[in-house]
């Protein structure tokens, strides 16, 4: 199946900076009718909406200010964005911390936060306000899923749960009653406020120096290619897949072994 991007309404947890205001512009770039911008962060929504209205003219965004780790805040944003523009047909869960000093913060934001939005969006919002055949849901993983960072333990096991759920979601039994196709993104290192002064963002001394040694090894990518190509992937990539999208070369899928075929 493919998702005709254009018309459609877009919710970007997370969506006034960094990657996900990248995801707003591409997707409008692309024929989406309207985003909105899930976020914490009045200030960043502020010059968000400006940038928003220059390049794409008035009434193409709108903000609403949300905590995700807060169900009733997730729920506020898809009511107001019923209200606005009377549909949803993708949901991005993109809004996350890295932070494994507040961890208990950070489970709460990159975990709940993304369980909140597949139990509203899939479970509720996509499938009555979507306007196609189809609904789409990101969830932001990372390759901190994948391979392995002793700086951030804690941050590398959010991200390992989002590409889990993606995988057990994103199974034919739950596509069929949902029409609701899910895909995980892992990024690599990519240049926004994220990564940056990074230090101290952990479990202490022995985290901080494993940390030094590691991070400045990783070239960054800019926010704008992990938007351009995860775009063409909510188009029309195969529910329940895990994409990465490192030092700005395509993306490729992250295959799991199979347990079922391990020696036992
Ligand atoms: N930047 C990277 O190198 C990188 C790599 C892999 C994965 N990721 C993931 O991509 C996603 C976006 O990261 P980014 O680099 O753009 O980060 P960022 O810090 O630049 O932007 C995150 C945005 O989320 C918002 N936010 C924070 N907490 C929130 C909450 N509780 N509810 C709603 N919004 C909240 C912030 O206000 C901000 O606008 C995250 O899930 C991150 O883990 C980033």
């Amino acid at each position: 199946m493919v998702l005709d991007l254009v018309g459609k309404i877009a919710l970007i947890s997370g969506g006034a900076s960094g990657i996900g205001l990248r995801y707003a512009k591409e997707l409008l770039r692309n024929g989406v009718k309207a985003v909105t911008l899930a976020d914490t962060s009045s200030e960043f929504a502020q010059t968000a909406s400006t940038e928003i209205e220059k390049e794409f003219g008035p009434n193409r965004a709108l903000f609403v200010k949300t905590d995700v780790s807060d169900i009733q805040q997730f729920d506020n944003a898809f009511k107001k964005t019923i209200e606005k523009y009377k549909h949803v047909d993708i949901l991005i869960n993109n809004a996350g911390i890295l932070n494994d000093k507040i961890w208990e913060k950070q489970i709460g934001i990159n975990v709940n936060g993304v369980v909140h939005g597949i139990l509203l969006g899939m479970e509720n919002y996509l499938p009555k306000y979507k306007q196609g055949p189809e609904a789409v849901i990101v969830n932001m993983s990372s390759i901190a899923a994948i391979g392995i960072c002793p700086f951030i333990p804690i941050y590398c096991g959010t991200k390992a749960a989002v590409a889990a759920m993606t995988r057990s979601w994103g199974v034919p039994h739950h596509y069929e009653r949902t029409k609701v196709r899910l895909l995980a993104i892992c990024p690599g290192v990519t240049a926004t406020p994220l990564i940056a002064d990074i230090s101290g963002r952990n479990l202490g001394d022995a985290y901080e120096e494993s940390l030094q040694q590691n991070i400045d090894t990783l070239p960054p990518q800019e926010p704008e290619y992990v938007a351009k190509e995860v775009t063409k992937l909510i188009q029309s990539c195969p529910n329940g897949t895990v994409w990465v999208v490192e030092e700005e070369q395509p993306p490729y899928e992250y295959v799991f072994p199979e347990r079922e075929t391990m020696p036992k």
